[in-house]
């Protein structure tokens, strides 16, 4: 036997949701497989899964369809995987409730919005310890560019928790305006009026910025998609590199993925809305 689970990309709402504002994730078409064998990747993690949910002595070798430098989320995604491997009926619910433990346990920090997004799959709102709402979503059309930097999520949000410590208001302030443009963002994506979802990226970029968490090379990716024709980008995740995403009309699609390309980024093929944990033939 064997499972998957698909990695992630945050499209809205990165940081504010680790202070219980809701944000916007999407599983890609990217995944994790696990199955019985010696351990090859994130040991700490199947090592954990096998403590909860297996029995002493069982192993698993994990491999996957991307590269762990994208920030797509290999760890949740392993988790989330080995956990399926071990209790094959266990439903989502229950499989992201110990899956987001063991990631608390091993990282300290997050907001276990990858870990839905593993488990659940599709499209979907999400608010720590309160809201898992699938989203109805079709033909997203948004390209993802690689920095070529692997951030560091754990101390992009000790950076922030930093800032919010010296500046409580302003940074508040930040994450209500961040939580006002999800709210529009989850309307205008089930509408599929994509143009007005890449000028609310552009706006939840700002407040990114505001934040501390973009980079140069970021903005530079940015700016070359917008100056191709995306009705908007932003980064997704940590911020400090990782990935930035844009979307755009289909016709600048081309245009769109050169320009990042020769701004000094790379185009991952992914597709969004991808299935959630499960059992492979
Ligand atoms: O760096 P990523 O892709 O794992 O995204 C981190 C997103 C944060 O909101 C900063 C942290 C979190 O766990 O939600």
């Amino acid at each position: 036997m064997k499972t998957s689970a698909p990695g992630k990309l945050m499209l809205f709402g990165e940081h504010a949701v680790v202070y219980g504002y809701p944000c916007i994730v999407t599983a890609v078409s990217e995944r994790l497989y696990v199955s019985e064998g010696v351990p090859t990747q994130d040991p700490k993690f199947i090592e954990a899964a096998v403590k909860a949910w297996g029995k002493p002595g069982m192993n698993f070798s994990a491999s996957s369809s991307f590269s762990g430098k994208f920030g797509l989320g290999s760890s949740s995604a392993v988790t989330v995987a080995a956990l399926k491997f071990l209790r094959p009926m266990a439903t989502n619910r229950e499989i992201f409730d110990t899956a987001y433990k063991i990631i608390l346990d091993i990282q300290g920090k997050g907001s276990g919005f990858d870990v839905v997004a593993a488990a659940y799959g599709g499209t979907l709102y999400y608010i720590k310890d309160k809201t898992i709402e699938p989203l109805a979503i079709s033909d997203m059309p948004l390209i993802v560019g690689y920095t070529g930097i692997k951030a560091d999520t754990v101390s992009m949000i000790e950076n922030v928790a930093k800032k919010k410590k010296e500046n409580p208001q302003k940074v508040e302030r930040i994450f209500e305006a961040i939580a006002k443009l999800v709210e529009e963002a989850k309307i205008k994506m089930i509408g599929g009026d994509w143009e007005r979802v890449g000028i609310l990226m552009d706006f939840n970029q700002e407040y990114l910025r505001d934040l501390g968490v973009s980079t140069q090379k970021l903005e530079d990716l940015i700016s070359a998609a917008k100056k191709a024709g995306a009705w908007g980008a932003k980064l997704s995740g940590a911020g400090g590199g990782d990935c930035m995403i844009c979307l755009a009309p289909n016709d600048k699609q081309q245009a769109i993925r050169k320009a990042i390309e020769e701004a000094g980024g790379e185009v991952i093929d992914v597709d969004t809305d991808a299935e959630g944990v499960r059992i492979e033939k």
